[in-house]
């Protein structure tokens, strides 16, 4: 049977990494995979997350399974982080659903769609996260893209992106990030999420937002100022949810989708669906990084602890954002990389060619992925000088 199958093409980001991890030198600069690290270069397990960990440990008396709709408590904490006290959750529009992670939150809210509207456009930003495509093409949809970063500012590319999502037909689907757009780290102002509030809504355009950096932005609430914009204006919505950042918790893999309906009825019918299919993909979440965010939200002291972490590691991004820029701008004697201090979230995209990413790599032993975009948090401190030399050096060099 599989000896017809090829081997599938390498991933680029994987193969990246496993090029630094070749890299005998001890100055190597990781800035590629897209995990947040402290100033000693390690993706911590946080303090709260630890200590709800623990609790757990102690108190758990059993692993049977959680139920179809995952942990309840931690479904409600999510719910209350992203949209807050929301008018569309007292009036019974909102459902929650534990997932495996964003990506599992993505996969079923693209087999939701595709169930409602068999082959239905989803239109993405141009550029976009890596997985995006697969994640929704996979089940079934069909990918448009809209144009949305301006290389020349740093910042959205707001007309052309309206331009062209006025050109969708109505009940085409539209991907939009939450906060700390991935690759860029432009996001659109409140201003603009207004403008667009009332765009989608006149084209009968449903949104899908992904929000993967809550708090690693500008704050918690203010990252999903957009989004509960989007939801006090529009009839449907869905939003996936990626707990592997602001929780820290990448491998236990920890998401949830929302889903927003016109009505209760419509609700719950939603979640009739979304277990279901659950169901049939991998029939039961996984348990154990939810219960660890549920136990953090029911704990006002671990919820307290939690919050001030995330604080410090948006803080040190923002840090390294400004400190980046202005060395750069020393380097060069320029105000090209201006944009850096501007955005927000783990990523830029530096603008590079592939050459220049690839002599960064071997004469400077500093990791981009290929299309240049540079993970901030993945600088220590204490490098900036050091990482903006080196890019002076293959800028004014090619
Ligand atoms: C834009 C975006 N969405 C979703 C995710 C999902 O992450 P996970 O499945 O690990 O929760 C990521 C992770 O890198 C991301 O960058």
């Amino acid at each position: 049977m599989f000896s017809q199958l090829e081997p599938q093409p390498a991933d680029a980001l994987l193969a990246v990494m496993a090029a630094f991890a070749a890299d005998p030198s001890a100055k190597k600069l990781d800035l590629g995979v897209g995990v947040y690290r402290d100033e000693s270069g390690l993706t911590p397990v946080m303090r709260a997350v630890r200590e709800a960990e623990t609790e757990l440990l102690t108190a758990q008396n059993t692993k049977t399974y959680v139920g179809p709709a995952g942990n309840r408590p931690f479904a409600d904490f999510i719910e209350t982080l992203t949209l807050g006290d929301h008018p569309v959750r007292r009036a019974g529009r909102v459902v929650t659903l534990q997932t495996p992670g964003g990506c599992g939150a993505l996969r079923l809210a693209a087999d939701l769609i595709n169930r409602a509207a068999r082959g239905a456009r989803v239109a993405m930003s141009d550029p976009t996260w890596a997985n995006h495509v697969p994640l929704l093409t996979g089940a079934g949809l069909v990918v448009d893209t809209y144009p949305y970063y301006d290389v020349a500012t740093g910042g959205v590319a707001f007309e052309s992106m309206l331009e062209t999502l006025k050109r969708l037909p109505a009940g085409a689907v539209v991907l939009l990030h939450g906060a700390c757009h991935n690759p860029t780290g432009a996001d659109l102002s409140l201003d603009q999420w207004r403008v667009l509030a009332e765009l989608l809504g006149t084209r009968g355009l449903m949104p899908l937002i992904d929000i993967a950096y809550q708090g690693l932005g500008e704050g918690l609430d203010q990252d999903a100022a957009g989004l509960r914009l989007l939801a006090e204006r529009l009839p449907e919505l869905l939003i996936a949810v990626s707990c592997s950042k602001n929780f820290g918790l990448y491998r236990e893999r920890v998401g949830a989708i929302i889903a927003i309906g016109e009505g209760p009825a419509q609700a719950s019918i939603l979640m009739s669906h979304l277990q279901a299919l659950a169901r049939r993909m991998y029939s039961m979440s996984p348990d154990h990084g939810a219960a660890i965010v549920a136990t953090i939200g029911a704990s006002a002291r671990l919820s307290a602890e939690w919050r001030a972490e995330l604080d410090t590691m948006r803080e040190r991004v923002n840090r390294i954002r400004r400190a980046v820029t202005q060395a750069l701008n020393h380097e060069l004697q320029s105000q090209r990389f201006d944009f850096i201090a501007a955005q927000r979230g783990m990523f830029s995209v530096l603008g590079l060619d592939s050459q220049t990413v690839l002599r960064l790599r071997s004469e400077h032993h500093v990791y981009l992925a290929n299309d240049s975009r540079m993970n901030l948090a993945g600088l220590p401190e204490s490098a900036v000088g050091r990482f903006a030399s080196a890019l002076a050096n293959v800028i004014r060099a090619g």
